[in-house]
């Protein structure tokens, strides 16, 4: 598998050096650092110069104009943190900038299997000077707090004075745009100066959150050398809210220079044993080669685990392993933090975690290691007390109610009908402690954190829900489809409440037959006489149905609604929520995203294939996939239905997305969600891989253009090789204990490698 996403040339116009910005960003899961030059770009060029710390918050004011009972009045926001990325580089006395001289060639690097990016320029200056440079930066895995740069320059034609201005600043701000509602809408600086320390050649910047108060200290040192020793004179001093160092040097004919920026984030979130100073000199003590292999032995690891090849397409292989190398570097790796809907790659949706992990990222690590899957949904379980207060605030009496978009667990969400009305994501994080728990047997887990979890979402829904003629319905909540807003028994929503209040049955049972229960009954104080009114609520919830047209209607009103022409719609109006007002798109039968049709994927048991064939028709045609978390979805029901021809090209349009800009705000950043839905439309989609409690299923189903397709799972003690072609799949049990499993409806035991043909020309 090729893991490098390479480009030969680098475009210095505007919108090109925001893309790479966040294509080329470097991340770990606690920090993040965008792609932009060192040097800087001139005057006059929008840059979003941006470095992010996982669950590291401010509070902000949310103005409502009408602030009515209960409304959010605060959220959460990611600051941008302190700017470690500056270097202006001196060959002589001329500053070097891809904007001035001749750029004799440029490309731009991401190495996916070490780990690292890279750009590389050789350049001739105005007066004459012929020099390469090769900057590389990493973020490593294994030493989380530590940023490096690591800056090279070869000269060519000359030998002389060669100087690097380094600099440490601490005086940031968010980037901010009032016409887009996924962005911050206004200019915001939530750091406020704490102190500035230089010790010998290091440097030392400190600042707090203005209405959070959390702390964050970066550290900053350098090493020049010629070749193993450390050369040349370093001063460091300070320079308002930050510091400046000037390194000096001489470079011989020939000769290379090179520069080390060690950079240390720490944060009063998550203390470390001798804090900064400490962690600098840790890093500083080991060899640049020896921090290189680590991240290369660790992801080694990872992709060892978590890698799909595709022979037949390559180009679609290197986007699908760009989306997945972008999942590690953006998931969140301690008990504070999750995953944001834009990793650590930009502002967008302001480092705010969504359903989006649950339902989207989760199962490729609860699926290739499960160790992050568990720690997700221990961030769930760290704020659930926030949750339960939640649900007080918003009149319910039991149960527990998780924020629609958070970071410390309290609600952000402006705008209540697209935000905090979508239940469902209670729904979601239930589907996704037991999809753990189906694919893990993690039982212990779910007596410790797990099944509270459940039981409180459960709780909720009989709060939320009542009963009219016998049926169990939940009324006024928004579904997966932001452009249509509460609205009464939304299917999605309906149907996840009611998967909810099942497992929560059953995990009562489960917990119980292996004795195990006691601990969280006790700590909730749930009765049988609770779990009875679950099961009652669960038989009895209305799933929307219409006879006509034999589908689920998306809702109780949603069929009476007038159809959005999407056909005579000009390209230029998508989305459609940046050209007009809600209310408008709420009267129309128009989707922004997948909603019946995925609850067609995750609950498929419910409904009968010929609705949800139905049903996929006639939501395509209104579906304007204006969110990126659609065409994933679509691509796997089209799978299942038989669609090939639609699965591959829903499939296309997700892999790319971002690679190719295809949402016109990659800008932003990435679009996480998306990029795990990449993965769930190989593994779910392609390969028809179902984990319910009866076993694993596969029903596989290449891509025409496809030869072969290898990936593997972690399945309860096992991991499972598969190998898709089209005419007929290998599974080889790699490690643990044989496994039944079902492939097309037929029971194989695979205790070494099981091969079964494909039948033609469908498997729906
Ligand atoms: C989508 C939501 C999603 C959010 C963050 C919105 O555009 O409609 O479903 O959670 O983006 O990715």
């Amino acid at each position: 598998m090729n893991l490098i996403y390479e480009l030969d040339n680098i475009k210095t116009d505007e919108q090109s050096l925001l893309i790479n910005e966040t294509l080329f960003h470097n991340a770990n899961g606690y920090i993040g650092v965008r792609s932009n030059f060192e040097e800087g770009y001139p005057d006059g060029i929008d840059t979003i110069r941006g470095a992010y710390i996982n669950a590291f918050y401010d509070f902000r004011e949310i103005k409502q104009a009408e602030a009515f009972y209960g409304f959010a009045v605060e959220k959460q926001t990611m600051p941008n943190v302190h700017d470690v990325q500056g270097i202006t580089l001196y060959l002589g006395d001329e500053p070097f900038s891809m904007f001035t001289g001749i750029v004799v060639a440029a490309k731009r690097t991401l190495n996916m299997g070490a780990g690292y990016t890279e750009r590389y320029i050789h350049w001739l200056s105005p007066r004459g000077k012929e020099a390469e440079i090769r900057i590389r930066r990493l973020t490593s895995f294994v030493r989380p707090h530590l940023f490096l740069i690591d800056y090279s320059v070869t000269a060519l034609n000359f030998e002389g004075p060669v100087t690097f201005v380094s600099t440490h600043r601490g005086d940031v701000e968010n980037y901010f745009n009032p016409a887009d509602p996924r962005l911050s809408q206004e200019h915001f600086r939530s750091l406020l100066p704490l102190e500035v320390v230089i010790e010998g050649t290091a440097s030392f910047v400190s600042s707090a959150t203005s209405k959070s108060r959390l702390t964050i200290r970066t550290a900053v040192d350098h090493i020049l050398t010629d070749g193993d020793d450390g050369i040349g004179v370093i001063t460091t001093v300070q320079e308002g809210h930050g510091a400046a160092s000037h390194i000096e040097g001489r470079v011989k004919k020939k000769g290379i220079l090179t520069l080390y920026k060690y950079c240390i984030f720490t944060d009063s979130l998550r203390p470390i044993p001798g804090a900064a100073a400490a962690e600098l000199r840790r890093v500083m003590e080991e060899k640049p080669c020896a921090l290189y292999s680590a991240q290369e032995e660790y992801l080694s690891k990872f992709w060892e685990g978590a890698c799909i090849e595709i022979e037949g397409d390559k180009q679609l292989e290197k986007a699908v392993a760009y989306n997945l190398f972008e999942l590690i570097q953006s998931v969140g790796k301690d008990p504070y933090s999750n995953i944001a809907a834009k990793g650590l790659s930009g502002e967008g949706y302001e480092g705010h975690y969504f359903w989006d992990t649950e339902i989207y990222m989760e199962p490729f690590f609860t699926l290739t290691n499960p160790a992050f899957a568990k720690n997700l949904i221990s961030y769930r379980y760290g704020i659930l007390d926030e949750a339960r207060k939640n649900a007080r605030l918003l009149g319910h009496h039991r149960g527990a109610l998780f924020p629609w978009r958070t970071i410390m667990g309290r609600e952000c969400s402006g705008y209540f009908p697209a935000g905090t009305a979508q239940y469902h994501i209670n729904g979601d994080i239930a589907w996704s402690v037991v999809s753990y728990y189906l694919a893990t047997g993690d039982l212990s887990f779910i007596a410790e954190k797990g099944a509270e979890i459940v039981f409180e979402c459960a709780r909720l829904w009989l709060d939320v829900g009542n009963y009219y003629r016998g049926k169990f319905r939940i009324n006024e909540v928004t579904g997966p489809d932001e452009y249509t807003c509460l609205v009464n028994n939304n299917y999605y929503t309906n149907a996840s409440a009611q998967y909810n209040l099942r497992w929560a049955v059953r995990f009562w049972e489960i917990l119980n037959d292996a004795d195990i229960l006691e601990g969280v009954r006790k700590r909730i104080d749930l009765s049988p006489g609770e779990i009875d009114a679950f099961s009652q609520a669960a038989e009895a919830m209305y799933l929307p149905y219409d006879e006509e047209l034999k589908i689920n209607p998306q809702d109780d009103s949603f069929l009476t609604k007038k159809k959005w022409d999407m056909f005579h719609t000009p390209k230029e109006e998508f989305p459609l929520l940046l050209h007009h007002h809600p209310l408008y798109l709420n009267r129309y039968q128009v989707c922004k995203q997948a909603d019946t049709v995925l609850a067609h994927f995750i609950f498929e048991d419910a409904q009968s294939l010929e609705t949800m064939r139905n049903s996929f028709l006639y939501y395509e045609e209104i579906t304007t996939h204006d969110s990126s978390l659609s065409t994933c979805i679509y691509s796997i029901v089209a799978s299942k239905l038989g669609f090939r021809e639609k699965a591959s090209r829903y499939f296309g349009d997700s892999a790319k997305l971002d690679i190719l800009n295809l949402h016109g705000n990659t800008k932003d950043g990435i679009h996480t969600a998306n990029m795990g839905g990449t993965w769930m439309a190989i593994v779910y989609g392609f390969a028809g891989l179902r984990i319910k409690e009866s076993g694993i299923y596969f029903a596989p189903a290449l891509p025409e253009s496809w030869k072969t397709c290898r990936f593997k799972i972690r399945y309860q003690d096992s991991q499972i090789l598969a190998e898709l072609t089209g005419r007929r799949t290998v599974f080889t049990l790699l490690s643990g204990t044989p496994k039944i499993i079902n492939v097309y409806g037929k029971g194989y035991e695979l205790s070494g490698s099981v091969t079964v043909q494909s039948p033609n020309p469908s498997r729906a």
